[in-house]
């Protein structure tokens, strides 16, 4: 372990895991315990809590679970270390130095001062004479000097070294420059810039961090955007443009678009709250994100064809999310830039109006689907309506389907009884079929044919089980624990990985430390942690530990015992007969 022990234990005790949480989580008390929406997956009521008592969160949900640490590593999207070092600036602690001179912390940070150096190096070429013609361009794109900056905008030379030169006379070796993309790498082996020729949009995490590039084209050649391809600090599904501006502008709403030069434009224009991906659709990660800044997001895409697809596609993947969405739909197929340009000093009060104007995404639908029947034709009137019927009953609000249903049956004049007959087949219809699936889902993990975590608990069920309720038993008694690792060799348990978790618990004790989860995080991955927490929390403490622990030691001893057809096909001569005498034994 890097980092010492004692330093990660007064972290956590400085850190409270429920105040910590909370600044990413609306929590309710709820008992011991604080219950909120789960960040890490779509949900509609609230299975995520947190335990301050124990000192850790767990979902009964998606099954994500663990300490302090694996909640920032997991929700800003950082290694161990990481994670370590923003909680200990929160509670203003130093990290101290550690040895972690080749790990991935070490690289990620180096791409991060890189990537900072970058940045800078493409922002000073827009005023020599070389990136001359960059900065007319970004002028004749009427992005003022201010805004330039504000986003850091640039310009890399044509040259394919100048920036690799550059940043290897300030230290960084070739093989940094090629895993921060900012080089590849040619045939020999030596790195050349990424980027030629190009106006140069620095992409910024929240936490100020230069994390990859954009970078158009001035002329006609193809690609027009080349972009930093993923690397250990930057994942282009995970992102959002500007939201490190957006965020702190949202008031409860955000502006999604399509384009760097939209956000850009937008923002100079007062809309400060826009953001986009990075050339790729919207994804669900980055949905939960937005979800995490405000509570409702306008789609506003190009009015083309393409565009129009895109915001179908965003909003099914933002609705499970329960944001509030609109759609803001540019006219004449402008996108946001071109539109607010197009009426010059009007652009920020057009642009307003057009947002005050936008519908939400239900009427959207209802207007793509409406499209493609002639509702003056009464056998489409009658297929329009149905179609309408299964889209407004998959809306969760009862109001809104109302109002949709009174919208549909005025329209169509058609009696809103009936309109509303069809919608409430189709909506119990829905939540019949929910929760089949939700039954069957349940089953599935109950079944456990599929783990991942632990690979061997299927096979070995009796055994797995035992093992899980003696790690609660050992984690929530420390007493009994004391007793049980003096006479429980690790070998005693069946599936490798709660062995390891025994193991771990096992030394740490030894050497004199705390073992409850929370002081374990460092040693386990973030699906691990998760699978311990859900250990910890279904199982109630025991009212006689010591006897309840014998058990499961009794069970694990019995599997241990029963031998798989497989290997007493394998077992030589001598230990099948010592095995069969003891399972007779055992019989009498
Ligand atoms: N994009 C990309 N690669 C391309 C084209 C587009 O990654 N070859 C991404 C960029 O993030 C771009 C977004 O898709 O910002 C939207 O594309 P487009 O509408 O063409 O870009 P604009 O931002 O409108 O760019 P411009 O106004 O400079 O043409
Ligand atoms: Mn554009």
């Amino acid at each position: 372990m890097p980092i010492p022990e004692e330093f990660i234990r007064d972290l956590k005790m400085r850190c409270d895991i429920a105040e910590v949480i909370s600044s990413y989580v609306n929590l309710k008390k709820a008992g011991h315990n604080l219950m909120g929406l789960c960040p890490f997956h779509n949900e509609k009521s609230p299975s995520f809590s947190v335990s301050p008592e124990n000192g850790f969160f767990h979902c009964f949900g998606c099954g994500a679970g663990g300490d302090v640490i694996t909640f920032i590593k997991r929700i800003e999207n950082l290694d161990y270390v990481e994670a370590v070092k923003l909680l200990a600036q929160r509670a203003g602690m130093t990290v101290p130095d550690d040895d972690r001179s080749k790990g991935m912390s070490q690289l990620r940070s180096r791409i991060y001062e890189a990537n900072r150096e970058a940045a800078r190096f493409y922002h000073k070429q827009l005023y020599t004479p070389e990136g001359r013609e960059a900065l007319e361009y970004l002028r004749k794109r009427q992005l003022t000097e201010k805004t330039i900056i504000h986003f850091g905008l640039g310009y890399s030379p044509k040259s394919r070294f100048e920036l690799v030169n550059y940043l290897k006379s300030k230290g960084f070796s070739g093989t940094e420059l090629i895993q921060a993309n900012l080089a590849n790498e040619s045939k020999r082996g030596n790195p050349f810039d990424r980027f030629s020729d190009r106006v140069m949009f620095p992409i910024i995490d929240l936490r100020g961090n230069v994390i990859g590039f954009g970078g158009r084209i001035m002329s006609d050649i193809k690609p027009k955007y080349l972009n930093t391809s993923d690397t250990p600090v930057f994942n282009k599904s995970r992102n959002l443009f500007a939201l490190q501006f957006a965020k702190n502008k949202a008031d409860g709403q955000l502006i999604l678009v399509e384009g760097y030069m939209d956000v850009i434009a937008l923002h100079q224009a007062g809309f400060e709250n826009a953001v986009a991906t990075l050339g790729t659709a919207l994804t669900q990660e980055q949905a939960l994100t937005i979800k995490r800044y405000c509570d409702e997001v306008v789609i506003c895409y190009d009015a083309d064809e393409a565009g129009q697809k895109a915001t179908a596609r965003a909003i099914s993947i933002l609705r499970p999310t329960g944001l509030n969405i609109k759609i803001l739909t540019v006219p004449s197929g402008k996108d946001p830039d071109e539109y607010i340009k197009s009426y010059g000093d009007q652009g920020a009060a057009r642009f307003r109006m057009l947002l005050e104007k936008s519908g939400n995404d239900v009427e959207f639908r209802l207007q793509k689907l409406r499209s493609r029947y002639n509702t003056e034709i009464t056998e489409q009137r009658v297929e329009f309506l149905t179609e309408a019927a299964k889209m407004i009953a998959t809306l969760d609000n009862s109001i809104e389907r109302d109002v949709y249903i009174s919208k549909l049956s005025e329209e169509l004049n058609v009696e809103k009884s009936a309109v509303k007959q069809q919608v409430s087949r189709y909506f119990k219809y829905n939540s019949r079929e929910a929760s089949k699936k939700e039954q069957r889902e349940i089953q599935y993990r109950l079944s456990a044919r599929d783990d991942r975590i632990n690979t061997e608990k299927p096979n070995n069920l009796r055994a797995a089980n035992a093992e899980e309720a003696l790690i609660a038993l050992l984690m929530k008694n420390a007493d009994v624990a004391q007793n049980i690792f003096r006479i429980l060799p690790p070998e005693k348990f069946i599936t490798s990985f709660d062995r390891k978790v025994y193991e771990t618990i096992k030394s740490r004790a030894e050497k004199g430390f705390d073992f409850t989860v929370t002081d374990i995080s460092g040693e386990f991955s973030d699906e691990e942690m998760s699978r311990i927490t859900k250990i910890l929390v279904s199982h109630p403490r025991e009212n006689d530990p010591q006897t309840a622990a014998d058990d499961y030691i009794k069970v694990l001893e019995e599997e241990a015992e029963k031998m798989t057809e497989d290997e007493i096909a394998r077992s030589d001569p001598e230990t099948l007969m010592e095995q069969l005498r003891k399972m007779k034994e055992k019989k009498k």
